[in-house]
């Protein structure tokens, strides 16, 4: 039997190569995969939970549909649509933020590192967000969710949800508990300034990330202006873990190669970083030109990208719509 997927991304600012590599190229083997049913949603409810300029925020939704569909995600066979054409997300959100613990909460380290020291300043929606999240999931009755590995804590959570509102409600395997399916190697791509940070949209150095839109040049100045140590590239994994940005780089041509890290090594082994950065330019050019000016052919007709959105939505409004009348029967209402 084929797998139910569903998985979600922001639509806040450029989608990078951690987004890349991380999520969206899993999307599209999964989606290639004979029998499964893929539902890819553009959240944007979990968008506002930091202040958006609204137009920037129009903006993005396109900008991340246009990303999907240039990096494969083909509109008959997957749903793609954004979350707040869906009104069962906010329903089933409230609900099971009734079913979520404080203490379960507390705990998310995302939440953590978002609302930093004032965490009184935070907004309550960055606070609920999982539980959204878990929403978006369980409506569905995805069987699978693809994520990178920052996202495991969260469905973890969403497992919790679905476990307790089965019992407490006696709906025996109503919401079904999904499974993480996180990649085994590069499930954290990191910073080209920081081996130690993650790549994020939000880091406001655009030097520390390779975006999906960027132009051939900016991806071979951002490569070439990586941090890298001085020393010569090693002929085995030992030791890899003391060099982060060696390790980051590695792992971002393994991807992109579709070979393991292993290979890697033994092609760079006892050369300089300079021959690495050479050819992961050549690479990540290669791999990114055609879904950067299919993004921007595809943002041309924004006719085009609302559209899909809207058949998506119809299809996401049937399935979950059923889900929230279910829940609501069961609850009592
Ligand atoms: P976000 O940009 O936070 O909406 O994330 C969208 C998807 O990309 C999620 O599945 C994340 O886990 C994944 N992702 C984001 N940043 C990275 C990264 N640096 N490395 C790997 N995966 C990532
Ligand atoms: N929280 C995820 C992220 O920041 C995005 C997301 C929202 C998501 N809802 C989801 C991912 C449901 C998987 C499934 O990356």
């Amino acid at each position: 039997m084929g797998k139910k997927i569903f998985s979600g991304v922001q639509p806040t600012g450029n989608l990078h190569l951690g987004n890349y590599i991380g999520a969206i190229k899993n999307f599209v083997s999964l989606q290639n995969e004979k029998d499964n049913n893929c539902v890819f949603c553009v959240v944007d409810l979990h968008a506002v939970t930091v202040k958006q300029d609204p137009k920037i925020l129009k903006n993005s939704i396109r900008e991340t549909t246009a990303a999907f569909l240039a990096s494969g995600i083909d509109p008959d066979k997957s749903i793609i649509f954004n979350q707040s054409l869906v009104p069962a997300h906010s329903e089933a959100s409230w609900i099971l933020g009734c079913i979520a613990r404080m203490g379960w909460l507390n705990r998310m380290t995302q939440f953590k590192e978002k609302a930093g020291k004032d965490k009184e300043k935070a907004s309550v929606g960055l606070y609920i967000y999982p539980v959204l999240m878990a929403a978006d999931i369980l409506l569905y009755d995805a069987s699978h969710v693809p994520v990178g590995e920052d996202q495991k804590q969260h469905l973890e959570l969403s497992r919790d949800i679905a476990q307790k509102f089965n019992i407490d409600y006696e709906a025996h395997e109503f919401f079904k508990v999904p499974e993480p399916l996180i990649q085994k190697n590069f499930s954290r791509i990191m910073s080209l300034k920081d081996g130690m940070k993650k790549m994020s949209k939000s880091d406001p150095s655009d030097l520390s990330r390779i975006n999906l839109t960027d132009t051939n040049d900016e991806i071979a100045i951002k490569i070439k202006k990586a941090k890298t140590d001085n020393e010569i590239l090693p002929a085995s994994e030992k030791n890899l873990k003391e060099r982060p940005e060696l390790e980051n780089l590695l792992g971002i041509y393994s991807s992109l190669k579709n070979q393991s890290l292993k290979i890697s090594i033994s092609e760079f082994g006892g050369k300089n970083f300079s021959d690495l950065k050479k050819k992961l330019t050549d690479l990540a050019i290669e791999k990114i030109s055609p879904i950067s000016s299919e993004i921007k052919k595809i943002q041309s007709d924004n006719t085009y990208i609302d559209n899909i959105l809207l058949k998506g939505a119809e299809k996401a409004n049937k399935i979950a719509g059923k889900k929230v009348y279910e829940m609501k029967k069961i609850i009592g209402f």
